[in-house]
């Protein structure tokens, strides 16, 4: 890994999986970079050095990076906007009701730059956004200059994340591609300047337009968790003909054109990713009159799949009543302890309406970090 020859000063607001892993990867190849969350043990943690969730590889990095003096966490917005020549937005975009993004984080975060912005700033939207984002983050800043009455030059970015916790770190310090989308020539040069390093190719970077850049995040996540629910439908079918899909899954694996990495059948997607970004690439086809059918059918695999095991343990048993049951796992993959939106959660939850009453004694067992979740059926 290369190291840059003039280190650009980024800000990074949110440390979250996204805004921690990015700070502590451009800090890491020379940057100086300040990270800066609103939630103030979580940055008061940081600053004592404690990451406040587990990623392979983060809290040393973060370590390294603090002492060589490239990465300090702040709750200031002053401090870190006064900063950044990169301001970079790695904050949340939780599901509406409607399952759209919310987006306010975002706006709050391109208000509060636009109101304390007094140097020429690249603005970068790195949480996933649905298109057009950009246009609105534009539009944030002017607004947020607007109303303390200063005028201020900057330029906007569409810089989607794609890494995947658990390999977080590596994702990031190895990535298959980085995407900058924009149309302004300075925001280029200088995302490509910043991410020069990373780059083990010149295919690596992908420069595009803004609205490009915002679709292709959703698109990647669509296809991937494509995979997912086709292969839980032939799981279903080879249940039902007596095939077994593990052995399916062999065979398909070998083609080079179909590959095995998301194809295994299992309780079904989640995670704090791939539920939401779905919803959201529906409603963005809502919003353009767009029935987007296929992803529509992810979906629902995805939901039904949910129900699978129990109804499995339920046909072997006969009745749950007083049985107490092990699931293993209780985050949606290995190495992480993100338990958000977890279809073994869902799972609970199901079964507290299959049981009327559940005592769920939730028993974290640490276990080369994944957990297990016992529950008892009354
Ligand atoms: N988690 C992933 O694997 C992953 C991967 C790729 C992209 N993304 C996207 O990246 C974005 C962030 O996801 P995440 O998982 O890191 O979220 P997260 O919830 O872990 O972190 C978001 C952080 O932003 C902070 N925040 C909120 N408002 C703020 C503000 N005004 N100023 C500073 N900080 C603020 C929150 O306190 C929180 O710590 C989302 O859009 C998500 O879809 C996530």
């Amino acid at each position: 890994m290369r190291s840059v020859d003039n280190p650009i000063k980024v800000s990074v607001f949110g440390a979250g999986y996204v805004g921690l892993v990015s700070a502590t990867g451009l800090a890491a190849i020379g940057h100086q970079v300040v990270c800066i969350d609103v939630d103030a043990e979580r940055v008061e943690r940081l600053m004592l050095g404690e990451v406040p969730f587990y990623e392979p590889g983060l809290s040393e990095s973060v370590t390294a990076c603090v002492a060589k003096g490239r990465l300090r966490f702040t709750t200031s917005s002053h401090d870190a906007i006064a900063h950044g020549e990169v301001l970079m937005i790695g904050v949340g975009t939780p599901p509406l009701l409607d399952g759209s993004a919310d987006l306010s984080q975002v706006i709050n975060v391109a208000q509060t730059i636009g109101g304390l912005l007094d140097h020429f700033a690249v603005v970068v939207v790195k949480s996933t956004v649905p298109v057009g984002t950009s246009d609105i983050v534009r539009q944030a800043v002017a607004d947020g200059a607007r109303a303390s009455g200063e005028s201020i030059d900057f330029a906007v970015a569409s810089n989607p994340e794609f890494l995947k916790e658990g390999d977080a770190v590596r994702d990031f310090m190895q990535p298959d591609r980085i995407v900058i989308g924009s149309s302004d020539a300075r925001a280029i040069e200088i995302l490509s300047a910043m991410y020069a390093p990373l780059c083990s190719s010149p295919k690596v970077l992908m420069v595009m337009s803004e609205r490009s850049s915002e679709l292709c995040k959703y698109a990647s996540n669509a296809m991937l968790a494509t995979r997912i629910s086709f292969m839980n439908e032939i799981a279903k079918l080879s249940d039902a003909v007596g095939a077994d899909v593990i052995d399916v899954q062999r065979v398909m694996a070998a083609d080079p054109r179909i590959g095995a990495k998301y194809l295994s059948a299992g309780a079904g997607f989640g995670g704090s990713c791939f539920p939401k970004d779905l919803r959201a690439i529906v409603a963005m086809g809502n919003d353009n009159d767009m029935n987007l059918n296929l992803i529509k059918s992810v979906i629902e695999v995805n939901d039904a799949q949910q129900n699978v095991l129990l109804d499995k343990a339920m046909q072997h048993f006969g009745s749950l009543k007083g049985k107490r049951c092990a699931i293993w796992g209780l985050s949606f993959k290995p190495e992480t302890d993100d338990i958000r939106d977890t279809t073994r959660s869902s799972n609970g939850c199901r079964c507290s309406a299959v049981s009327r009453r559940i005592y769920l004694k939730l028993s974290i067992v640490n276990m080369t970090r994944s957990s297990m979740l016992t529950c008892c059926f009354w």
